[in-house]
């Protein structure tokens, strides 16, 4: 399960996940595109299964894993996710009749271990450091014979994070600009090779929060910059480095890099309450945050933006709208 991101690795995720995977709407406000002179498109990955984009790649993986290690194996795979990608780990696991392991930080919220128990998945708190976590998910792969499910170092998951990519195109054929938040930058990736194979003239614009800018400053350095642990209320977009085989695809295919303020992305949490009356989390806001916040270079362009994920508790999205 290694290699490159090729088109037809894209297509064939594109066909394990056609049953299980939700094609997601485009949303749309007019008041706000009148408001802010962008005509925007809102691709809500939000309402994807388990709240997430994650769940393309996870699944993607996953499946695969369980078909390559037939009934007598040893039937697990292991992740270090707090977020998201553990809760879509857990989830396709289950769906593939794999058992789940997922390796949190102490301090992880109760409601993200319970969002992972819920969906069947063993949840070992481990330290408060990445690595700490990582190298105990290994050892836990190691000792069981489990795999281990990465959040985008691998052709797989990226391969299911693009199938997003080609469809926005199937649905904004005329497509200029698209907008996709930063972590790891697997998501970015996969929807810039989709759209890039096909249409090289469509910009590709990655947004990071200011406070954790790990690609942006990367990208200025020319090689992969290790930055002090984000500040930002994007939790979902807090890296330290960008990925090793995500970071050359975003120098190859990604046309600009550009960062939002937590304000803005508290700002755009608002809007998509208000106007678009769907419930996003901050990462998931972030691309939107951009379009709202620096209209002035989209302006009668016709852009798509990523609303990655909207898995936020109720009692901190309630604090966050009446700020
Ligand atoms: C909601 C949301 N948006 C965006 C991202 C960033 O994705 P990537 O790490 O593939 O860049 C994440 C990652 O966890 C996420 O949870």
């Amino acid at each position: 399960l290694t290699g490159e991101l090729t088109a037809d690795r894209i297509a064939e995720a594109e066909r394990r996940l056609a049953s299980v995977a939700h094609v997601t709407p485009m949303l749309h406000s007019r008041v706000l595109d009148a408001r802010y002179g962008v005509t925007l498109q809102l691709k809500a990955e939000n309402l994807q299964r388990a709240g997430a984009f994650k769940f393309r790649g996870a699944y993607n993986l996953v499946s695969q894993i369980a078909l390559r290690e037939g009934p007598s194996a040893s039937r697990g795979v292991v992740t270090a996710s707090s977020g998201n990608h553990g809760q879509a780990v857990a989830l396709a696991a289950r769906m593939c009749g794999l058992s789940a392991h997922v390796v949190v930080p102490q301090d992880a919220s109760p409601a993200k271990v319970a969002a992972a128990e819920a969906y069947g998945a063993t949840v070992e708190r481990v330290g408060t450091q990445s690595e700490e976590r990582l190298r105990r998910a290994q050892q836990l792969a190691e000792e069981h014979g489990w795999d281990y499910v990465p959040p985008y170092d691998h052709p797989e998951v990226l391969a299911g994070q693009a199938t997003v990519g080609l469809e926005i195109l199937a649905a904004a054929p005329d497509v200029e600009v698209v907008l996709v938040p930063i972590g790891g930058g697997g998501l970015i990736s996969g929807i810039a090779t989709a759209i890039k194979q096909t249409r090289p003239d469509v910009r590709i614009i990655g947004v990071e929060p200011e406070g954790s800018a790990a690609a942006y400053l990367s990208r200025q350095a020319g090689r992969r910059l290790a930055i002090p642990a984000g500040l930002t209320i994007a939790d979902g977009l807090r890296t330290v480095i960008p990925g090793e085989l995500t970071f050359p695809i975003i120098q190859r295919w990604v046309d600009d890099l550009v960062t939002v303020s937590d304000s803005a992305i508290v700002n755009a949490l608002k809007l998509l309450a208000t106007y678009v009356k769907t419930v996003v989390e901050p990462s998931g806001a972030a691309a939107a945050a951009y379009a709202w916040t620096d209209p002035s270079p989209l302006a009668g362009r016709r852009v798509v933006a990523v609303l990655s994920g909207g898995n936020v508790a109720p009692d901190v999205l309630a604090r966050l709208l009446s700020v």
